[in-house]
């Protein structure tokens, strides 16, 4: 049977007993789960190829494992909570009988049409139940969801369905944010319209609004429910089946969809929920992330449902009604464990301590954080106001390629230090590589995080494209896995996260590839080249700043009306979170004599420190540097 750890003696002793016996390590905490048959091998892999497989031979369900497997000691406990936008409205309690009956008769549905074990079916939905639902109901008879963040344009959605060839669509007609309600239906009709694969789109009613419905291709979600019955008997998959693509964006410029598979996944995602969050039956888990991201996957669903806990899934923002909507749910639900991400911590601090001050939230144990680099100010004030100066902080450092969290504390167990991911999970093999590779051994060291074992949650391929994943991962530094990350290990050998050291930004928690932004830049009929980078940015952690060379202008150039039509065709082709925080029109890029972009000059500019450039003997052009300081000084 598995432990969950309890000490900081227990966390050490675990942690050796995985670095030694690795396979005996994931072979105990398997055992936890329900396996319609064991597996013959632990694991086997190599990172030349790569080939990582986790319980090779196993057959399971995931679903059977969150529901027939709980289902008699946990009927009656509420599965998921659910939140809605607006504090007006009821909020829903599933029970996880009642979320096991919709999830087997939603599975009737889908298999009704037409939908077969290793189908890909895109969700592009709001944060409602039924996401929840139409994700595990796949998961159940092994089709492979694909779930789209509903804040991305329809381009963006039509690549994600075009690339899994998805048969079906789940949707919405519309969705309530803050006090905006948005249109959901129409973006999908018209990604849709490119896609050829799509045969269904089912909609589930939320908004209310006129939607148009296609004959023949377009179902209502509740009519499809009607009379459909409860009886579902879950398909077999074997350990290594595909569970879900989710996409992510690289340094290159198309998405790549991170493949996850089901055994591997399943322990992971669940061992690390009960171990970092400290999850005790009975406790009230929110994490406000969005089900469209990876920590929506791992940490509102799979991971609490298979430790058999209570979900708290909220539909809204932090800010609205105020900027004590989490706070307000906090004391409402009671809730005992709360996940967000800097970019929300800082957005709340800038509005004033008074919206926390008002509340006790005497339910609190443990807060955690994720998706970027915690800056110390706002660690302390979510330590201090939010926590009240008693809960633990678990910085947890983790991506959508590794499936759960890799390094963080474990709550109340390991000592936190401000801004630090501290040490790794049992299991974890972290190495800090110099940019030849080297490993860098020892406390007081700075690199290229890389991970030299594998774990049961890592990602086993690109969708579609299995040379990409070689070439991603594990061809920089041979016989690592390469995270992107920059890292330090500091004189007590805890780890702090320092960045993305490759060309993606961090953007209020969300991976951007700046090629991604500047192709959709370079769409704009005016403009020939451009380049993005990122800057520090008080609440998003990093803006977008981009810089963009333009044909034919004269000086009676309406600059302003371009950069606003720029900023508008970015929304369209990735969505809002894409959009820049700043423009520069410029006459041209500093490029080396071979004519690549010197993007470390423009992340300079960007972040307004003009001096130190470096080497700059190879640029073609000095004069161009001085006129775009010039420029982005103005
Ligand atoms: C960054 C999100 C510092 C990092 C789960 C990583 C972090 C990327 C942290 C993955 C953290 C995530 N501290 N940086 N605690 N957590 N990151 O795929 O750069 O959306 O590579 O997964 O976010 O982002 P992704």
């Amino acid at each position: 049977m598995a432990v969950k750890i309890k000490t900081l003696s227990g966390y050490i002793h675990e942690y050796q007993k995985s670095i030694v016996n690795p396979e005996d390590f994931w072979r105990q905490q398997a055992e936890d789960f329900y396996w319609r048959k064991k597996c013959d091998c632990v694991l086997d892999w190599n990172f030349k190829e790569p080939r990582i497989e986790w319980f090779k031979g196993g057959k399971l369900n995931i679903t059977e494992n969150i529901f027939e497997r709980q289902i008699y000691t946990r009927k009656d406990q509420a599965a998921i909570i659910w939140e809605p936008n607006s504090p007006d409205e009821d909020s829903v309690t599933l029970s996880y009988s009642e979320l096991f009956n919709k999830v087997k008769q939603f599975s009737n549905v889908l298999l009704q049409n037409g939908v077969e074990k290793g189908d890909r079916v895109a969700i592009y939905m709001p944060m409602i139940p039924e996401l929840a639902i139409a994700m595990l109901a796949c998961a159940r008879i092994g089709a492979i969801h694909s779930i789209v963040f509903a804040g991305f344009s329809s381009n963006a959605l039509a690549d994600r369905i075009i690339d899994a060839q998805a048969k079906i669509v789940i949707t919405s007609d519309g969705a309530y944010r803050g006090a905006k309600k948005i249109v959901i239906k129409s973006i999908v009709d018209a990604a849709v319209e490119k896609c050829d694969s799509v045969k269904t789109v089912i909609v589930k009613r939320r908004t209310g609004e006129d939607v148009n419905m296609v004959d023949g291709r377009d179902l209502w979600w509740d009519d499809l429910c009607q009379g459909v019955s409860l009886d579902n008997e879950a398909e077999t998959m074997d350990a290594e089946d595909p569970l879900f693509i989710l996409y992510t964006s690289g340094s290159t410029d198309k998405p790549k969809g991170v493949v996850h598979t089901t055994g591997g996944y399943m322990v992971f995602s669940s061992y690390t929920f009960r171990n970092v969050f400290q999850y005790n039956q009975g406790d009230v888990y929110f994490c406000s992330a969005d089900i469209g991201w990876i920590t929506g996957h791992s940490y509102i669903v799979y991971g609490p449902l298979l430790s058999g806990a209570t979900s708290l899934m909220f539909e809204g923002i932090p800010t609205w009604p105020d900027a004590g909507r989490y706070w307000d749910i906090v004391e409402k639900h009671k809730v005992n464990q709360f996940y967000t991400a800097p970019t929300a911590i800082r957005a709340l601090m800038a509005e004033g301590n008074e919206f926390v001050e008002k509340k006790e939230m005497p339910s609190l144990k443990v807060l955690g954080t994720v998706g970027e680099p915690i800056n110390e100010e706002a660690w302390h004030w979510y330590h201090d106001h939010v926590g009240k100066g008693r809960c633990p902080i678990v910085d947890t450092w983790w991506q959508t390629e590794t499936g759960g969290i890799l390094i963080s504390p474990l709550a109340g167990i390991i000592p936190t230090k401000p801004s630090y991911a501290t040490l790794p999970l049992p299991g974890i093999k972290p190495v800090i590589v110099d940019a030849e590779g080297k490993e860098l051994k020892g406390n007081g060291v700075e690199g290229n995080l890389c991970i030299k074992f594998p774990w049961p949650g890592m990602t086993r391929t690109l969708y579609g494209d299995h040379k990409r994943f070689y070439e991603t991962y594990f061809s920089t530094f041979k016989g690592l896995y390469f995270t992107g990350d920059g890292v330090k290990r500091d004189e007590d050998g805890y780890y702090r996260i320092l960045g993305r050291v490759d060309d993606v930004i961090n953007v209020s928690g969300h991976r951007m590839g700046t090629a991604e932004v500047e192709n959709a830049i370079n769409e704009h009929p005016l403009v020939v080249e451009s380049a993005v980078v990122g800057y520090p940015h008080d609440i998003k952690g990093q803006g977008i700043y981009a810089f963009a060379v333009c044909n034919d202008l004269d000086d009676s150039a309406d600059e302003e009306g371009i950069i606003k039509s720029i900023k508008i065709g970015v929304n369209n082709i990735i969505g809002p979170i894409a959009r820049p925080d700043k423009i520069l029109i410029v006459s041209g890029l500093p490029k080396t004599r071979s004519g690549k972009i010197m993007r470390r000059i423009l992340r300079k500019i960007a972040s307004g420190d003009y001096d130190n450039f470096g080497d700059t003997s190879t640029l073609l052009d000095p004069d161009i540097v001085e006129e775009i300081i010039d420029k982005s000084k103005l």
